[in-house]
C-alpha cells in the first residue's frame, strides 16, 4: 500500500476536495497519512484568496522540497486554486513539483498520477468538460466523521471586483440533486449526523438549470433519515428570498445560524465591490431572518481598506456591526488580486491603514461577540460530539457545537464516562458553566 498526505489549505470547498482528492486515490493503492514524512506522494490544495494565503502554499511547498532531497522517490503535487491560476508556472518557480492539476482536473487525478509516477511532468488545468462529482461514486471509500460537507455546486458568476474565484473555479454550475441526495443518504447510513452544503453563492442553486431551487433541496434533504442537523454556506444578501428565509419556520432539522457575508458597511463601497445590494436590503434581509427565527445566529465576512475606502466609509463598517450585533465576524485587509478589476483601482489605501483598521474593527467585534457568549452561561445547550479525546490528566475532552455555531469544550473526569465512553458522533447535553472570546466551556448534563 502507497501513501499520500494531503495538505490543505483555503475554504471548506478544498477540504471537501480534499477528501474527494483521497477517496480517487484509493484504487490506485494510496491510503491516507497525516504525516508527510511517512508519504510517498504529498499533495498540496492550494487558496488563492488573499497574497498571504497565496504565499503559504509556496512555504509549504519549501518545507517539503527538504523532504525530497532525502528521498527523491516522493512525488509532489499541487491542486487547488493556486494551481488553477498559476498552472505550469509552478513547475518553473518549484521544479521539485511533479505535477499541478487545476480545480475542474480533481476527476482526471488518477491518470495524472499514475502518468507521474510514471517520470512525466504534468500542468492539467482546462476545464475538460462537464465536472464530474467524484462525491457521488458509491465504489469510493469514505472517511466517516460525525459532520461533513457536501458540495452542491461549483464556481461563481457574480465577479465582486475584489475576488478571484470566479477566474480559479469557473461559472457556477449545480449539481444534479439526485446525486447530492444520494451521496448524503449514502453517508448519512455510514453514521453521518450532521452536513453542510457547500457553494460559493447556494442562493442561487438550480436556478440556471431549471432544477430544485435552494430551499426545495434543503427541504429534500431535510427528508433524509439519520441526518439530523442541516447548515450551509455560503450565500450572497442579494439572492437571499422569503422562501429561504422560511426554511427557517419549517425546518427543525435546520441550524439556528446564518453565514451572511455584508463586506462593507458604506454604499458607495459595496457598490464599487460590484455586490449588487445597499446597506438598507441588507438590514431588511437581517431583520426578516431574525423575525422568522429569533434565536438565529448570524457571522459575515468584511474586508477592510477595500481600494478608496475613506474613513467614514470604514466608520460605516463599524455602525454596521454595531447594529447588527453578530454572533461572530471573519475580517480580512483588502489584498489585490491578479486580473481581478479591484486590482486595477487606484487609491489603494495603505498597509498600515489597513492593519490599524482591521484592530479597530476586531477589538469592537471582539467585545460584541464576549458580550454574546456570556448570554449563554448556565444555560443548556445540545451539542454534537465532533472530537472525543484523552487531556493530559487522562480527563476526556469533547469538543463540539450547538444547533447554532458556538463552539463547545467539554472536559470532564474519566469515570463520567464508564458505561458510555464513545460519544463521539453523539448528541450530548451540555451546561455551561463558563464562556470565553470565542467558545464555550461546559459540563455534561447528567440524567
Ligand atoms: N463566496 C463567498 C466568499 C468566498 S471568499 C461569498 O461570496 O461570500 C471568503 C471571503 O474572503 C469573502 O467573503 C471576502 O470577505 C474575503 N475576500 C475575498 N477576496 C478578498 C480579497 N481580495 N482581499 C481580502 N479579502 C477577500
Ligand atoms: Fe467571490 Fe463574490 Fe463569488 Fe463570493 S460571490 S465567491 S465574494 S465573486
Ligand atoms: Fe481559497 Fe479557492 Fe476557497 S481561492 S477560499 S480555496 S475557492
Amino acid at each position: 500500500m502507497k501513501s499520500v498526505y494531503v495538505f490543505t489549505l483555503g475554504c471548506q470547498m478544498n477540504v471537501y476536495d480534499s477528501e474527494q482528492i483521497i477517496r480517487l486515490l484509493h484504487p490506485l493503492g494510496y491510503s491516507s497519512v497525516d504525516d508527510p514524512e511517512k508519504a510517498d506522494l504529498v499533495i498540496l490544495n492550494t487558496c488563492s484568496i488573499r497574497q498571504k494565503a497565496f504565499d503559504k502554499g509556496f512555504s509549504f511547498l519549501g518545507r517539503i522540497k527538504k523532504q525530497k532531497k532525502n528521498n527523491f522517490d516522493v512525488l509532489i503535487g499541487v491542486g487547488g486554486c493556486v494551481a488553477q491560476q498559476e498552472g505550469e508556472k509552478i513547475l518553473k518557480r518549484a521544479p521539485y513539483v511533479d505535477f499541478v492539476f487545476g480545480t475542474s482536473a480533481i476527476h482526471r487525478l488518477p491518470e495524472i498520477v499514475r502518468r507521474a509516477e510514471n517520470g512525466e511532468k504534468i500542468s492539467d488545468t482546462s476545464e475538460g468538460g462537464v465536472i464530474i462529482e467524484t462525491g457521488s461514486n458509491p465504489d469510493l471509500p469514505d472517511e466517516i466523521t460525525p459532520s461533513g460537507f457536501v458540495s452542491i455546486m461549483r464556481g461563481c458568476n457574480n465577479f465582486c471586483t475584489y475576488c478571484i474565484v470566479p477566474f480559479v473555479r469557473g461559472r457556477e454550475q449545480s449539481r444534479d440533486h439526485t446525486e447530492i441526495l444520494e451521496e448524503i443518504k449514502r453517508r448519512s447510513l455510514k453514521g453521518m449526523k450532521e452536513i453542510t452544503l457547500l457553494g460559493q453563492n447556494v442562493n442561487s442553486y438550480g436556478k440556471k438549470a431549471s432544477m430544485p431551487d435552494f430551499p426545495d433541496l434543503l427541504y429534500m434533504v431535510s427528508e433524509i433519515d439519520g441526518i439530523e442537523r442541516i447548515r450551509f454556506a455560503t450565500s450572497h444578501p442579494k439572492d437571499l428570498s422569503d422562501k429561504l428565509v422560511d426554511c427557517f419556520k419549517n425546518i427543525d432539522k435546520l441550524c439556528r445560524h446564518f453565514h451572511i457575508p455584508v463586506q462593507s458597511g458604506s454604499d458607495k463601497i459595496l457598490s464599487d465591490m460590484n455586490r449588487k445590494y445597499s446597506v438598507e436590503h441588507y438590514f431588511q434581509r437581517i431583520q426578516a431572518l431574525r423575525k422568522a427565527c429569533p434565536e438565529i445566529e448570524l457571522s459575515t465576512d468584511i474586508i477592510v481598506g477595500f481600494p478608496g475606502e475613506t474613513e467614514k466609509e470604514f466608520n460605516e463598517t463599524l455602525n454596521l456591526l454595531k447594529e447588527v450585533q453578530y454572533d461572530n465576524v471573519f475580517a480580512f485587509a483588502y489584498s489585490d488580486r491578479p486580473g481581478t478589476k479591484a486590482a486595477l483601482f487606484e487609491n489603494k489605501v495603505d498597509d498600515n491603514i489597513k492593519k490599524e483598521r482591521l484592530n479597530n474593527l476586531l477589538d469592537i467585534q471582539n467585545d460584541i461577540t464576549k458580550h454574546k457568549n456570556s448570554a449563554f452561561m448556565n444555560k443548556n445547550v445540545k451539542i454534537l460530539v465532533e472530537r472525543q479525546e484523552y487531556g493530559e490528566e487522562k480527563n476526556f475532552i469533547l469538543s463540539g457545537r450547538t444547533f447554532g455555531n458556538r463552539i463547545v469544550h467539554v472536559e470532564e473526569p474519566a469515570e463520567c464516562f464508564i458505561g458510555n465512553k464513545k460519544l463521539k458522533g453523539e448528541i450530548v447535553d451540555v451546561t455551561i458553566t463558563k464562556t470565553l472570546g470565542h467558545s464555550l466551556k461546559g459540563e455534561l448534563l447528567k440524567n
